[in-house]
């Protein structure tokens, strides 16, 4: 039973304030939940409610979210008994009972949710992916690691926003991880090569000083793959997220590289992006066309879909609603899953079930804002999603996420399953 329910702000991994909670159970067992926070937001998320007084850290304090779980969600969680998740988090929702969480801000359900979700796994003495995931729960993820960063992550001094790799062949985590930390090394010295500075960006990938092109995103990546001893498309596979919301001009329809200078059609956008997927060895594409634009991105599914994953992450913001409509018109074949664009873990939960229900591949998420909190790893592995994507290999903020999964990796021993790239062939024919 929930005895108290503790709010307070900290602060993330880009010095912004965020809603942490603690729910402490009759009995004594305490669970919390630091809340993440997205910089290239989509438009249908989740509202995070912020108190926008300009005075007070740029506005972006988060006391009234505080003070909403306080005085609204605190008297309505107390008593309750916090293993009926569900429950909680339906609760909440109707607490609310607008349509994106904008009354009490999903910031504040969501740690109320993710508190609630840890204090009743500690009160059973279970690991968190086990008392979300039950007896089945042994999928530990494929990583997505960012190597270089960009767009809204990198002070936009580049369009694209991720250039990442995935492990293909490895039999483990604990094995493709320490191929990607070479990768992240071996690049490394490829930057110092070309005379790059080194700064990181928000996710802790190389950040692209004096870029000329997007391309050369690409090109560096490619080189750190070889420079690791490793054969692109073979071993290591590139993943981009373009992010593509953030540069999309909706009333021109088109898209805009500020970088280049250049300006696309939607057709000759999906033309660009086909000529990548044919020079480089990319196995993953997010957002590939804008969060507005359905049309692009059934033409891109319609082009690629079969031979590589085409991620919707702004496009479909974790909502089951979004999701069913590209499925519907064929857009994207799988779904980046971020627990605080629908805002509560039961949602997140649904939403990968849905997803996976309709052979689409779910990817669970962290934000470029980031804490010390591990809950997305658990989701992970609860939902046997199969992939994780949490930034880059620096900053501990991302590492607390890697590292749990090799722990996690190392309890589950014999049980666990490891489906490296494999993976892809539902989607991939
Ligand atoms: P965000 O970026 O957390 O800044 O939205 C992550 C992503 O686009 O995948
Ligand atoms: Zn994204």
């Amino acid at each position: 039973t929930i005895q108290k329910v503790i709010a307070r702000q900290v602060f993330d991994s880009r010095a912004n304030p965020t809603v942490e909670v603690d729910i402490v159970l009759e009995g004594g067992a305490i669970g919390r939940g630091t809340v993440p926070s997205g910089a290239s937001k989509g438009l249908y998320e989740a509202l995070e409610l912020r108190d926008g007084d300009t005075s007070n850290l740029g506005g972006k304090s988060v006391h009234k979210a505080i003070q909403n779980i306080q005085t609204i969600l605190a008297p309505a969680l107390i008593g309750k008994d916090a293993t009926k998740q569900s429950e909680i988090d339906e609760l909440m929702v109707s607490l609310d009972g607008t349509e994106n969480k904008s009354r009490l801000g999903a910031n504040a359900i969501l740690g109320c949710s993710m508190a609630v979700a840890r204090a009743a796994a500690q009160q059973m003495g279970l690991p968190l992916f086990r008392y979300l995931g039950g007896a089945n729960a042994k999928i530990i993820p494929v990583p997505m690691v960012q190597i270089i960063g960009g767009g809204a992550h990198a002070a936009n001094s580049i369009d694209v926003q991720d250039f990442l790799v995935i492990p293909m062949q490895a039999a483990s985590f604990e094995d493709g991880f320490a191929q990607v930390v070479n990768v992240y090394n071996a690049t490394k010295r490829v930057f110092e090569r070309h005379g790059k500075p080194l700064a990181i960006a928000d996710e802790g990938g190389f950040w692209p000083t004096a870029f000329k092109t997007n391309e050369e995103g690409l090109q560096l990546l490619t080189e750190g793959i070889l420079e690791a001893g490793y054969t692109p498309g073979k071993e290591i596979c590139i993943a981009l997220d373009i992010a593509s919301s953030e540069f999309y001009d909706k009333e021109r329809g088109t898209y805009r590289f500020e970088l280049e200078d250049r300006e696309f059609t939607r057709e000759a956008f999906v033309d660009l992006i086909c000529s990548w997927v044919e020079n480089y060895s990319i196995i993953s594409i997010e957002d590939g066309c804008s969060e507005l634009d359905w049309e692009g991105s059934a033409l891109l599914t319609k082009r690629l879909g079969t031979k590589i994953q085409l991620i919707g992450d702004d496009l479909f913001t974790t909502r089951i609603d979004r999701i069913a409509k590209g499925i519907e018109l064929h857009a994207c074949n799988s779904v980046l899953i971020k627990m605080n664009q629908i805002g509560t873990i039961t949602e997140t939960l649904d939403a990968i079930e849905f997803t996976k229900n309709h052979g689409y591949l779910p990817v669970v998420s962290a934000r470029s804002g980031e804490t010390e909190d591990d809950t997305i790893v658990h989701l992970a592995i609860a939902s046997n999603a199969g992939q994780l994507k949490v930034g880059s290999v620096a900053r501990t903020e991302r590492l607390v996420k890697w590292n749990e999964c090799i722990r996690m990796e190392q309890q589950l021993g014999d049980g666990a399953v490891y489906p490296s790239g494999a993976l892809f062939s539902r989607v991939i024919h």
